[in-house]
């Protein structure tokens, strides 16, 4: 485990070594020295601001990259008026690139104003040429540019940009090695994110991340389980198991386990109480899995299974590998071996050629399986996928309209969903205390709803049985019994 290791200890005269984590460990401690220099200098620590986009994979690798922050003596804080400010970036959809150019250009300002600032992007967005070279014309301020595949060698990248000046520049293509053991900063004390695989090999023809997470590899469940065991040590009680499509999970191991076996075995660790994971591709969740599931004291009653659409025709050019009928006979069938489960999606509206026929279909499934929630998105063409270079890309108008279409029974089928549980109790993991009322702590229920009950901070972290007293919506009010 990362917190064996005395940083001080390394001899940072020699040569770096060549083996990982070791070369990553020397590297920390070369920054080290730099950042003691810059205490003295200054009379203060310098501060460092990590900037999540996207999802729950980015959110986990900015733990890491928080993680080599702060072990090399930086002093994280939330503002970007900080000496060192990385963008963890997301490109799943246009919108998100555009978010990160408009927070770039506040920051030309301020690095102005600070001369020892120091400006990092990391993440998905930085996997395409495009952005690449948009940056070293429009944004040539930036000190330090990496992907996905090196994040591992952040420390040695951040000591190169206090050794050299100009824009630092490392991007992979690909990779097939994951790096253990290195530090992590928790955002939650008792619950956190867990990789246990990286990148996708299903290509849906619309989507960007197989060709910036880089192939589907999956971790040692030993690596797994050593990292639980150790989290759990540390106070974690909830975890969340992350991989774009967790159903493939150890099929290129070279001794093969499923999903449904590692679950398994994750659930005999003592102290752990609740297991989540995202995201499951309908095409591959197996009958073991549902079984799982249900025998299971920890495991969540919560499963997000993206749909995209509800149009056989319209899948197939997604290349999504299930019908209409497959996906309702699936979620139906989860339904009926778990009832008290919440089901979960994301829907894509204006997919290239989708007709207003083609959406009811997707409104229909909505009606049967009734959600519990659904994430809907407008299609946003990716260049490089083939989903972009297809012909008939529907109109703003009728994307626009099928879209608020949708969002309206999407939101009457999650209130009813919601509303079932009225008059019940569960069980809440307290997680913060309410930010708009200091006397309501929120908790979440293992169906991943958020329930707001009274109480102090001293219920942060804490299981707790509460009753569901008033359904506002989406959402609980409660009191803790
Ligand atoms: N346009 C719109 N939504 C997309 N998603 C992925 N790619 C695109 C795209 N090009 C959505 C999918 C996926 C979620 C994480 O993002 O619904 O499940
Ligand atoms: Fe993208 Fe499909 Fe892979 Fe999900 S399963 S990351 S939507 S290619």
């Amino acid at each position: 485990m990362y917190n064996e290791i005395k940083l001080d200890k390394i001899d940072i005269t020699s040569k770096p070594p060549n083996v990982e984590p070791a070369r990553q460990y020397y590297f920390m401690a070369k920054c080290r020295e730099k950042v003691r220099m810059f205490e003295q200098e200054n009379g203060r620590r310098p501060t460092a601001c990590v900037t999540t986009f996207g999802c729950q994979m980015n959110a986990r690798d900015s733990e890491k990259l928080s993680g080599i922050l702060k072990e090399v003596g930086y002093r994280e804080v939330a503002s970007e008026e900080a000496d060192f400010v990385i963008f963890n970036t997301c490109t799943v959809r246009d919108n998100a690139n555009q978010r990160v150019y408009g927070r770039l250009g506040e920051l030309k300002g301020r690095k102005r104003r600070n001369r020892q600032m120091k400006i990092a992007l990391c993440g998905c967005m930085m996997q395409e040429s495009s952005v690449i070279e948009k940056i070293r014309t429009s944004y040539s301020f930036v000190d330090l540019i990496f992907g996905t595949h090196n994040i591992y060698k952040f420390a040695e990248l951040l000591y190169n940009t206090f050794e050299s000046e100009g824009m630092i520049t490392d991007i992979w293509e690909d990779t097939d090695r994951i790096v253990e053991d290195l530090p992590m900063e928790r955002k939650y004390p008792f619950k956190s994110g867990i990789n246990i695989m990286f990148g996708c090999n299903n290509f849906c023809s619309y989507c960007i991340v197989p060709y910036v997470r880089g192939r589907e590899r999956s971790r040692e469940p030993e690596d797994i389980f050593r990292e639980i065991r150790g989290l759990v040590a540390d106070g974690v009680v909830e975890i969340m198991l992350l991989g774009q499509n967790v159903n493939s999970y150890g099929r290129n191991l070279k001794y093969p386990i499923t999903f449904a076996e590692l679950l398994r075995e994750v659930e005999k660790i003592d102290g752990l109480r609740r297991i989540r994971f995202m995201t499951s591709h309908p095409k591959d969740l197996s009958d073991d899995l549902i079984r799982v599931m249900k025998e299971s004291d920890k495991i969540c009653r919560h499963l997000h299974l993206p749909l995209q659409s509800g149009s056989t025709g319209i899948l197939q050019r997604m290349n999504r590998r299930y019908t209409k009928e497959q996906y309702v006979d699936l979620a139906l069938k989860i339904r009926r071996e778990i009832p008290d489960i919440a089901l979960t999606t994301d829907i894509i509206v204006g997919f290239p050629g989708e007709t207003k026929a083609d959406l009811e279909e997707t409104i229909d499934v909505v009606r049967t399986v009734k959600f519990d929630n659904a994430f809907t998105f407008i299609y946003s063409k990716r260049t490089g996928t083939p989903a972009a270079a297809m012909e008939d890309q529907v109109s703003e108008e009728q994307v626009r309209e099928g879209f608020e279409r949708l969002l309206k029974v999407v939101q009457d089928t999650a209130r009813e969903q919601a509303a079932r549980y009225e008059g019940s109790v569960g069980e809440a993991l307290i997680e913060e205390v309410n930010r708009d009322d200091g006397a309501l702590v929120t908790g979440r229920l293992s169906n991943n709803m958020i329930v707001h009950v009274p109480g102090d901070a001293s219920l942060v972290g804490k299981l707790v049985q509460v009753s569901l007293d008033e359904c506002r919506g989406f959402y609980y009010m409660g009191t803790v019994l």
